[in-house]
């Protein structure tokens, strides 16, 4: 643990979604958690009592909205509200997975925008703030007329990759698909290797679809780089598709493991060798499975809010030398000035 963190208005709160993540992120901090009863009617809507006093407090609190999605944002617009309502100065809602973010966009006629109906909600609720990490895509941050601080996981997931020696400069970082390239050159820069990009012409899964690669990765290593696992799919297809082009040993790195129904089979019987996620996502309750390695990013959350909170810059933990802390070194000391 860190040094206690002084302040006594500053107070952590932590839903359902992600308790563990939440615990780790106050143990980091030095405070313990806030003091909610969250219960539910017999006919399942969600109840919530504060029990301490928050009077003149600035709450952050900690939910991602992932599955299931809708129980676990009532959840944090039910919170928000009780919050308002017992007087807290600020409320900052920590969200390491904004779900709904896929529909960031109308790609069909008379679809929903998600991203940006979930936004208005957290605003209309009372929310003052929203941190968060790797958005499906970074416009989403546009969604919200509130303060968005839109942290990244890919130095953290960097610094792994080379500490653990999963990849080097030689490595090809790969995106799975067009969308994903700016994220994928920025992991690529880090580990100062080159990238490539499976031709993936449609968002629609298809299973027999024979997909290119845009790049050389023949006899090389190659680190698949996408925001999410969901299904799995698009992971195990690239991993073919990277194999048949002649890719030896293929890692798939993420940093929200959404891992839905039988994702985790699939990755086990794909050829992976690996899989590299964080967590955003509780995986607590699911079977553990020696090829996923997860990685934590309460030390990257605990340094943003204390951050957040003393109105310093949170520049530096976008560093590429940033390893989880920003106690560890003396360049990320002078940075931490800016
Ligand atoms: C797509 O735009 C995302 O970045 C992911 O590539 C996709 O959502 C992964 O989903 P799945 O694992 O179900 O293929």
């Amino acid at each position: 643990m860190t040094e206690t963190y002084k302040d006594t208005y500053f107070r952590v709160f932590s839903l359902n979604s992600n308790r563990p993540l939440a615990e780790e992120l106050a143990e980091e901090i030095g405070v313990s958690l806030g003091e909610a009863e969250i219960t539910r009617f017999e006919d399942g809507e969600i109840r919530i009592n504060i029990e301490e006093s928050i009077r003149g407090s600035d709450i952050y609190l900690v939910q991602s909205t992932n599955h299931p999605s809708n129980e676990y944002l009532m959840e944090l617009l039910i919170m928000t509200d009780a919050l308002r309502r017992a007087s807290a100065k600020t409320i900052n809602a920590v969200i390491p997975y904004y779900g709904y973010a896929r529909q960031d966009r109308k790609e069909r006629p008379r679809e929903s925008i998600t991203a940006k109906l979930v936004a208005n909600m957290l605003a209309t609720a009372g929310v003052d703030r929203v941190v968060t990490l790797d958005l499906h895509s970074p416009q989403i941050q546009g969604f919200f007329d509130i303060p968005v601080d839109h942290l990244s996981a890919t130095a953290l997931l960097a610094n792994h990759l080379l500490n653990h020696q999963l990849a080097d400069h030689q490595t090809v970082v790969v995106s799975p698909d067009h969308a994903g390239v700016s994220r994928v050159r920025e992991m690529a820069t880090l580990l100062d290797a080159p990238i490539a990009i499976i031709d993936k012409r449609s968002s629609e899964f298809d299973e027999k679809a024979d997909l290119r690669v845009i790049g050389d990765v023949k006899g090389k290593t190659c680190v698949l780089f996408d925001d999410l696992i969901d299904t799995g799919d698009t992971m195990v297809q690239a991993c073919r598709t990277l194999k048949k082009a002649g890719a030896t040993d293929v890692y798939a790195c993420a940093t929200h493991p959404v891992l839905s129904g039988n994702a985790m089979e699939k990755l086990e019987q794909s050829g992976l060798k690996k899989v590299i996620i964080t967590n955003t996502i509780d995986l607590s309750h699911k079977k553990s499975n020696r090829m996923i390695e997860q990685i934590s990013v309460a030390g990257l959350l605990g340094d943003a809010l204390k951050r957040i909170h003393e109105h310093k810059s949170v520049k530096p933990l976008f560093d590429k030398a940033y390893v989880g802390t920003l106690e560890k070194t003396e360049q990320e000391k002078k940075a931490s000035d800016l």
